[in-house]
């Protein structure tokens, strides 16, 4: 078939649409994912697993849910499907499961299947995870480094190191038995590994509690065996496609975790649109893919972050105690009582733990302080140019309004080193911490923009800057956020500038 025929044909056909991260991740996108699920008949999660943490508030805006491994389309009761790229920790998705029972979600289970070819989260490699990086690079530590690396592996000796959903279907307690095998192995292994700190090891041991660990995953795995919620045809999706379903494909993690990062802080799998297309999402019948990024961006682990307030002071500040100690109470209790000082402050650290503790922008899932910088518009561009987005949804925008007392709203246009400007996005960390952002400078505004129902309604200072944000990335923004609501939305109509 001739590629003009082939794309008649298909036009009969369902299509999909995908949500990329393009800073470090949570940039909002389990929002904009709810909303756009409307008109989807299912959402497929094509990378990471529960690393990742998705917040969703229910129509009123009172209550939320996290979710970490669950397509977010299931609150809606849409159907879900994890494809082939993804781990997927069993245990782990049945606590999940009980956190979306609790929002008011029954079924969620009977919604979602799973891909032969998604890989299990293994103990060991949880284990790995937090025995030798998660300090080191600041990683979730729910074994996702360990486990795309088995995978690649496949086997190391007599020890099959990957296992995939599929093999459950064969045989449930071999598999059991291969987990226990490894689980052991890496046990002795690590013992003996020098670079391994063993005291830390010790307490990950204790804390894994492999006897019980064991005992919830296989619980949990008969259920999913059999509720016969692994899918075993890999052309799932595509057979979907072809009976004319609507598909949103929701990229955990961002582009700036993968090939655009600084290893090592990086995570593991392929959150571009690639990594849905290489689970069998053909790109022919790629309707939109929308880029997500936060006007306060953040980042969370270690790693360069080139607009980061306070430069490495608060990379330091947030990671201490592997981001324990400045927590979500500590700051509120820290900046609560004042807040507009924090606000006014010429101190990076405690400007930054205020919006911080105002935007609530702490981990969905460890909890952790989010390291907060100013708008990095190069890297978003860069980042278009490198992947393609047919538009870009700028989450958080009424946060804005907590930049008030500055003299401007600072946008990175551009970077430098000594003074001289460079022309690339560094991605070797030297040379992105020696790296500093060139910015253009906008009005701020004092409003309070949450309840705007069209653009026209937006302070004119702030419609300026989308405008020119939009001309310079050379991509339509294709809606803003301006709360954690799903009506909180608003729609690109036209020029921001001009709208009335
Ligand atoms: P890992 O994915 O747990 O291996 O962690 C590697 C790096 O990616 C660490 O800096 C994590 O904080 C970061 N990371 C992983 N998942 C997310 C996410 O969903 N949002 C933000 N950062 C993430």
């Amino acid at each position: 078939m001739c590629p003009n025929s082939f794309l008649l044909f298909m036009k009969k056909l369902g299509s999909w649409k995908g949500v990329v991260g393009t800073q470090h991740g949570d940039e909002a996108k389990g929002k904009i994912v709810d909303v756009l699920a409307d008109e989807a008949d299912e959402v497929v999660r094509y990378n990471g697993a529960n690393n990742a943490g998705h917040k969703i508030y229910n129509t009123d805006g009172s209550r939320s849910v996290v979710l970490s491994q669950a397509p977010s389309g299931v609150l809606k009761g849409k159907r879900g499907f994890i494809a082939a790229n993804s781990l997927f920790s069993p245990s782990a998705y049945f606590e999940e499961l009980e956190r979306i029972k609790k929002f008011g979600v029954d079924n969620a289970i009977h919604l979602t299947r799973i891909a032969t070819q998604a890989s299990l989260i293994q103990p060991h490699q949880r284990l790995r995870d937090v025995a030798l990086a998660k300090e080191a690079i600041g990683t979730t530590g729910r074994g996702i480094g360990p486990g795309y690396g088995d995978r690649a592996m496949r086997t190391h000796g007599e020890r099959q190191l990957d296992l995939r959903m599929g093999v459950l279907l064969e045989d449930t307690q071999k598999a059991m038995r291969i987990m226990q095998n490894n689980y052991d192995a890496e046990v002795a292994l690590l013992e003996r590994d020098p670079e391994c700190d063993q005291k830390r090891l010790k307490a990950a041991i204790a804390k894994l509690n492999i006897k019980d660990l064991m005992a919830q995953e296989f619980d949990a795995i008969n259920t999913l065996v059999g509720l016969e919620l692994i899918e075993k045809d890999p052309a799932y999706i595509v057979r979907r496609l072809q009976q004319g379903m609507n598909i949103l494909a929701e990229g955990a993690q961002s582009l700036y975790l993968a090939n655009l990062g600084t290893t090592p802080y990086i995570t593991s799998s392929d959150p571009s649109v690639g990594g849905a297309i290489s689970c069998g999402m053909p790109w022919q019948y790629l309707k939109e893919l929308i880029f997500v990024a936060k006007s306060i961006p953040t980042r969370v682990g270690k790693g360069p972050f080139i607009t980061e307030y306070g430069g490495s002071a608060q990379e330091a500040y947030c990671m201490e105690d592997e981001g324990d100690k400045h927590n979500r109470a500590y700051e509120q209790a820290a900046y609560g009582h004042r807040l507009d000082a924090c606000l006014r402050s010429n101190n990076p650290l405690e400007f930054a733990g205020a919006v911080r503790s105002q935007t609530d922008e702490y981990g969905g899932v460890s909890g952790r302080p989010r390291r907060l910088g100013e708008f990095d518009a190069y890297m978003i561009r860069t980042a278009i140019e490198m992947y393609g987005a047919t538009g870009l949804h700028l989450s958080k925008v009424d946060c804005l309004q907590l930049l008030k007392h500055r003299e401007s709203i600072r946008i990175g246009v551009g970077y430098a080193q000594s003074g001289k400007n460079i022309d690339y996005v560094p991605t070797n960390e030297a040379d992105a911490r020696r790296t500093e952002a060139v910015y253009r400078e906008y009005g701020t505004f004092d409003a309070d923009i949450s309840n705007a129902k069209s653009a026209a309604e937006l302070p004119k200072e702030l419609r300026r800057m989308l405008q020119d944000l939009e001309d310079y990335l050379g991509c339509p923004i294709h809606s803003i956020g301006i709360g954690p609501r799903g009506d909180q939305v608003i729609f690109r109509q036209g020029n921001w500038a001009l709208a009335a």
